[in-house]
């Protein structure tokens, strides 16, 4: 690929906000979309040109917004739509666009179309969810367990139904088979279109066409149950379903779409993205399930080789490399800190963070930056389960100690994988609740504050920030990190991850020593080539300090 080829959102650095953590204007200890307006300068110092909310869609807010009511309202603790609008307005001054969360595969229970279905079987919304009857003899339908724990089956008095619900109970599952209920959803993403919005994430998006026949999983739990991704993710025919979302949304407007995409394997993806693809690109998580174990169950995390991460990272890439894109992320508002998952024990986390942001930003795809990554944020560790709000938490803290882990055990778990540890707020200044707000967060902020924030690291030239900075700026000047091929090397070695990024003048190497030890690597490797830039300051060739980053050039 030329860089002239490349699309907008192809050159661009995505950053992740979680506007309940991000900014608060109101002193109500939750963020508004204002203070993401008051933010853009941070995001425009780091090269941002697309910046994804997660939901600020009217909601109960059950799972923080991915239960929505009303899909073309704000919610009223985030603000208002002319907020939005201005939002929109003001960040595309600065060059940035806003990109929409879609949560389509279902709605809160509290969404007006969820109240008509439920209220009888002959309305005209009657078929938008998916009821079933009890089993004979009573019961739920089948026995599949839903993403949050427990039966994916609610029963509902009003209709003598039971309905279906891949996450939360408060989150019932759309049904796509109903012609009304795809166009619904085409004309809310229009709706936005038409706002200004520059892309958008499209959540959940394998779970949404169910197979023909609902049966009954082999359980895999002490529970009888079966994961209910195991019996629906990725049916076939849900390709049908979203090439209409791309004609009918997508196509002849500038918008990108990356759709959350969990249970396509890598090897899927060319039917996926690209030209002859739905999407521009798809977030896989392959290596998100390194560290943490394909099942999701946290309580079983297995034991994991950086060889491991580097093959589910290469995977994504080989398979994009003909005709398709990635959006390259360690980190976002559902998974633990990267530092801390993907790097040794007792690293030292600055420069942890800055060996892995040096691998995120020269990937070939799209970096995706969550807030607070670009700080070297760590997780945090509460003394009880009762400190965590995130109801995925809870329930995966019950399923531990129903599989018989000790409750020390359960909240080894919590403390590794729990997703609150993206969600505390973010930091501003060393001030009283580092900026964030002027009431008691929703979420404690980080106990480290003082060290890690924006104004205090903005000022510092080795922090975690300043290198985000550089490597930003290093993007821009170097086309083969933007548009060049990826090859990996020294594939094999359980410290280094070194590939190249080679573009028809200039070839980059790149070389990430992702352990506590010195590695050593053939010195052969970067010979005739100039380091342009480096973690610790200047380079010898051969050698790699613990967590050391390098990049070096050859024209
Ligand atoms: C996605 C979101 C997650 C949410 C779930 C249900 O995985 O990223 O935060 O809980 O979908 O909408």
């Amino acid at each position: 690929m030329e860089p002239d080829d490349m699309r907008w959102w192809q050159r661009t650095i995505a950053y992740e906000a979680y506007p309940k953590s991000f900014q608060d204007t109101r002193g109500q200890g939750t963020g508004t979309i204002r203070g993401i307006t008051e933010r853009l300068d941070h995001l425009a110092s780091l090269g941002v040109g697309a910046l994804w909310l997660t939901p600020v869609y009217r909601s109960p807010m059950v799972d923080n917004g991915y239960d929505v009511q009303d899909y073309r309202a704000i919610d009223p603790s985030f603000g208002t739509m002319a907020d939005m609008d201005e939002l929109i307005a003001r960040a595309g001054e600065r060059g940035i666009r806003i990109v929409m969360d879609l949560v389509f595969n279902h709605t809160s229970d509290q969404c007006p179309w969820f109240l008509e279905s439920r209220a009888g079987r002959d309305g005209d919304k009657a078929d938008w969810y998916l009821w079933r009857d009890a089993r004979p003899g009573g019961g739920a339908p089948t026995n599949w367990r839903s993403i949050f724990g427990g039966s994916a089956w609610e029963w509902c008095e009003e209709r003598q139904q039971y309905y279906l619900h891949t996450f939360a109970s408060a989150q019932p599952d759309l049904n796509w088979e109903s012609p009304d209920v795809r166009q619904a959803l085409f004309d809310v993403a229009n709706f936005w279109v038409e706002k200004g919005v520059g892309g958008f994430r499209v959540d959940a998006i394998t779970y949404i066409k169910k197979p023909d026949r609902f049966v009954d999983g082999t359980p895999d739990g002490e529970d009888g149950m079966a994961r209910i991704h195991d019996m629906t993710a990725n049916t076939e025919g849900i390709l049908d379903y979203l090439g209409e979302f791309k004609r009918g949304v997508l196509e002849g407007h500038d918008v990108f779409s990356v759709a959350e995409a969990n249970g396509v394997p890598a090897s899927d993806l060319p039917r996926w993205v690209g030209a002859d693809g739905v999407f521009d690109m798809l977030f896989g998580f392959d290596h998100m399930h390194v560290p943490m174990g394909a099942a999701e169950e946290w309580c079983h995390a297995p034991a994991w080789r950086l060889t491991e991460l580097k093959q589910a990272l290469t995977g994504y890439q080989t398979s994009t490399a003909a005709d398709g894109w990635c959006p390259v992320f360690f980190e976002n508002h559902d998974q633990p800190r990267s530092v801390d998952n993907f790097l040794p024990a007792g690293a030292d986390r600055t420069q942890a963070a800055r060996c892995l942001a040096t691998v995120l930003l020269t990937l070939r795809g799209t970096p995706f930056v969550y807030q607070g990554e670009e700080l070297g944020y760590a997780n945090v560790a509460w003394p009880s389960i009762d400190d965590y709000n995130d109801v995925s938490s809870r329930s995966q803290y019950e399923f531990a100690l129903r599989e018989g882990f000790s409750e020390a055990e359960a909240l080894e778990a919590v403390h590794r994988f729990s997703r609150d540890n993206a969600r505390t707020p973010m930091q501003w200044d060393a001030g009283r609740n580092a900026g964030f707000s002027s009431a008691t967060p929703w979420l404690p902020v980080h106990d480290d504050y003082a060290s890690q924030n924006v104004e205090g690291e903005a000022a510092e030239a080795d922090s975690v920030l300043s290198w985000y900075r550089e490597l930003a700026r290093l993007r821009q000047d170097h086309d083969e990190l933007l548009c060049g091929d990826y090859h990996e090397l020294l594939a094999d070695d359980e410290r280094i991850y070194a590939y190249t990024r080679a573009s028809a003048n200039a070839t980059a190497t790149v070389l990430a020593n992702l352990s506590v030890e010195p590695a050593g690597y053939d010195p052969g490797l970067t010979r005739g080539s100039a380091l342009v830039a480096s973690t610790h300051g200047g380079a010898t060739p051969g050698m790699l300090r613990p967590l050391e980053a390098v990049i070096y050039e050859t024209r």
